[in-house]
Order: structure tokens, then sequence, then C-alpha cells
């Protein structure tokens, strides 16, 4: 949509002037377009960490940072919450619109179908040394997959993408749960396609073949949510580097292979596995001062994980959902983990503190959600991989949505070149 409104650009280095135009979308604020800019005045724009830049349009995900608002394809994601599951959340993500009951059955026979993984990948995971980073194997496992599926990966043929969409979406769990067991020498478990999708996961993940697993029904039900959470969130520098690697007409698994290792970094979803180390490293709520302490010094690199966020300055909506849930699980699972308390300790200590105050500093989405898969038994090198299931929806939508788009063109920023002016080469022997 375009306003019909411009933005006027002096540029006084050379006494002229420019009218960019202003593009709205439904909700948000308007953006000045700058696609020409370069080519009607010759500079480009300079924005580090594209705090104040639209990458593209996007039908799927929208963040009122200053609010607290984020909306799945316009719903709520407290109403998705409370009343929605993973997979329902992930059709909604990637067809626009809530399924009616035969839509779902549909979709959930797909996804169901679709959970065996080769043998010979189970094969490449066992040439990995047994202490590989989870994370590390996910990536190989998942670019892996361009070449067990390599004659469907025609990224201009719809049926290609809605396949390889189903395909990640019902393989991820399977493939998470073998690097699990890989991890602690286990034996690979089947998917049981009798069971629903996040059963179906913790059973791959914990099931032994001498007895039958219980499991607490507010474990499921606690795994589902927090996939709902993470399942999309705009454009977020794991997506961001889909669709970057996307637009170059790579194949679906090379992208998302390519956002899971963006998301490892503990300043996006490796966080949840920071926040669990540095709780434990805190590891009393009479150290919780000394941590605030050093997270305001600025000649300590030492930073409050779980705390901050690009978008949010008033207070992150799946944080709130995920600590009521957190009580939750710890009550109803019997389990008194200590690190509640420091966690609670250190909230309300950086909650009341200027520096976090001032800077909007509030916690995440990862700062409760560790203490959850925790709870649930999931080890502390498997949290980002927990975050990467539930974000593979939200991913291949946006891939999806991107080879949707007429017109796209390759990801290509430019920079500010600050290196050597241009020199003649110098003989070795007169360096
Ligand atoms: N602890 C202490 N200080 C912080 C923190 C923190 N967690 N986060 C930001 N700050 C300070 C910065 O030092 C800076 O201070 P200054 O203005 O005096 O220089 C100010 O707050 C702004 O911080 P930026 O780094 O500029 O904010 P940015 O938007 O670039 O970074 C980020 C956001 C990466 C999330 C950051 O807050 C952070 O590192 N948080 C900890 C890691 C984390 O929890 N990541 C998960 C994010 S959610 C997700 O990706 C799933």
């Amino acid at each position: 949509m375009s306003d019909a409104k411009t933005v006027k650009l002096v540029d006084e280095s050379n006494a002229t002037q420019s009218e960019l135009p202003l593009i709205s979308g439904t909700l948000g604020p308007a953006c000045v377009d700058i696609g020409t800019l370069y080519k009607d005045t010759g500079h480009f724009t300079y924005d580090p960490g594209y705090g104040s830049t639209a990458s593209t349009k996007s039908a799927i995900t929208y963040i009122d940072g200053d609010k607290g608002v984020l909306l799945y394809r316009g719903y709520p994601i407290e109403q998705l919450a409370e009343k929605s599951n993973f997979l329902e959340t992930s059709y909604l993500l990637l067809n626009g619109e809530l399924p009616n009951k035969t839509q779902f059955e549909a979709f959930e026979h797909d996804i169901t179908h679709h959970t065996m993984i080769p043998e010979s990948l189970t094969s490449f995971l066992n040439g990995f040394h047994r202490n590989a980073h989870p994370m590390a194997m996910l990536a190989g496992s998942i670019a892996s997959l361009s070449a067990f599926y390599h004659d469907e990966l025609n990224v201009d043929d719809p049926a290609d993408r809605k396949l390889a969409a189903i395909r990640l979406i019902a393989k991820m769990p399977t493939i998470a749960a073998a690097i699990h067991r890989y991890s602690v020498d286990r034996q690979q478990r089947y998917p049981r396609n009798n069971l629903e999708y996040v059963t179906r996961f913790l059973h791959m993940m914990f099931e032994v073949p001498s007895e039958p697993l219980e499991l607490n029904p507010v474990a499921a039900k606690a795994l589902d949510l927090l996939f709902i959470l993470h399942a999309d969130h705009e454009q977020n520098a794991s997506t961001s580097t889909v669709r970057l690697v996307g637009s170059t007409g790579a194949n679906p698994y090379a992208s998302i292979a390519a956002g899971i290792t963006a998301l490892w970094g503990p300043a996006h979803g490796g966080a949840n596995e920071a926040v669990l180390k540095q709780l434990e490293e805190i590891g009393s709520p009479d150290n919780v001062e000394t941590a605030v302490k050093r997270a305001k010094d600025k000649n300590d690199s030492f930073r409050l994980m779980g705390f901050g966020h690009r978008v949010y300055k008033n207070f992150d909506p799946r944080a709130k959902i995920i600590r009521e849930m957190c009580h939750k699980v710890l009550n109803e699972l019997g389990v008194k983990d200590p690190l509640l308390d420091v966690a609670l300790k250190l909230e309300e200590a950086a909650l009341k503190d200027e520096y976090f105050v001032e800077r909007k500093l509030y916690p995440n989405v990862d700062f409760y959600s560790g203490l959850i898969y925790k709870a649930l038994g999931i080890p502390t090198e498997m949290f980002t991989v927990m975050f990467a299931i539930a974000r593979t929806s939200g991913w291949i939508a946006h891939w999806i949505e991107q080879h949707e788009t007429p017109g796209s063109r390759i990801g290509r920023p430019r920079q500010i070149y600050t290196g050597a002016d241009v020199r003649d080469y110098t003989a070795a022997d007169k360096r």
C-alpha cells in the first residue's frame, strides 16, 4: 500500500532535494521507501543492526514493541496460547487462516505421515562425536535433507514448497530426539503415529524399551505452549537469515539450516541455554545483587541473559505467559528448583533498577523457558533445539511467502567502505 504521502530529503552536499514515498502496512509505522534512493541521489542509507529498516513486506506476524503486542496472522498470541495448539498455529502461519476441522485433520495427517527420517540420516548422525553440540548436529542434519530429497527441490513449484514445509515440521522433532538419544548413547526410537505431535516427540526423547513412559499431561501442555509462543516472530535474525539465503534461490532445507545457525547465537535463541547456565553460575538469590552490578558495568562484558529485546520496550507478551506456565509446571510436576528463586529475585531486582528501567530492559521469551525445559528433563544443550523445532513453522512460512511474492530480488546490502584508498601493489622485497 502507498499513502501518496512523501518524506522530503534535503541533500546539502549538492543542494538537491528529493521526495521519498511513504509506504504503510495494515498496522505499524509508515516506512520511507528508499528503493530508488541510490539511483536518484547517489547515496546509500546506513543502519547497522537494522534498527530502522524494514527488509520486506510480510502478512504473517505483527509486533508492537511499545505496547507488548504480538499477532500471528492477526490473532493475539494470548488467545492462541490459551485456545490453539502448535499444529493448528503452524497451519495458521503457513496458510493465513485457521483451519476448519477437515483442513486440520488433513494437515495433521500429512505431518504425522512424514515423521520418519531416512535410516541413512541416522547413520550420518553416527559420524558426530557424542559430545557434539546438538545445534551443530541439527544444522548439519537439516542441511543434509537436501541430499535426501534432491528430486523435490524446485523452489518455483508450489507443490515442492508445500512438501518441504510438511517434511520440515514433521521431521524436526524426530531429528531432535535422534540427536538427543545419540548424545546420551541410547538406541533411536521411531515416531509413534498414534500419538499427537508433542507427545510423540516426548516419547521419542524419553521412552526406554524396558518400561512404558509415564507422561504427566502438564508436560505435553507446557511444551505445546512453548512451541506456540516460539513459532514465529517476524523479521528476527534467524528468519531474516532464512529469507536472505532463500532470496538466492537456495533450497528450503539449506535456507532453514542457515536459520538454525543464526538461532544458535546467545543474543538470539541460544539465550535460553545461556540463561540457565547463568542462573546456575549465580547459584543463590544472595548473589543476585552482584550479578546486577556486573550487568551494569560497562567494563564488564557480562549481560543478564534473557533480558532485553530489540523490539519489545514495554514487556514481552510471551514472557508473561511463560512465567505463569513455569510456576504451574514446577508445581504440578512437584519440582523444587532453587534456580526459580534465583530467577524471581533477579527479575525483581532488575525491574526496579534504574539502569534496566531507563533502557526498557524486561525479561524476554527465554528468561523462564529454560526452567520449564529443565523441569521436563530436557538437557540444557537441547534448549535451543527446542526453540528451532517451534520456529521451523515460522521460518518455512516466511520462506514460502518470499517465493510467492512477485518481483522478489536477491538480498544484497551495501556498506560504507572504511579500508585503504586505492594503492599500487608492492613487490615482496620492497615491503
Ligand atoms: N543486560 C545488561 N545490559 C543490557 C542487556 C542485558 N541483557 N541488554 C541490553 N543492555 C543494554 C546495552 O548495554 C545498551 O546499553 P547502553 O545504551 O548504555 O549502551 C542498551 O541496553 C541497549 O542494548 P543493545 O545491545 O543496543 O540492544 P539490542 O536491541 O541491540 O539488543 C538483545 C537486544 C540482543 C536482545 C540484548 O538485549 C541482549 O543481548 N540481551 C541478552 C541476550 C538475550 O536474552 N537474547 C534473547 C533475545 S530474545 C530472542 O532472540 C529469542
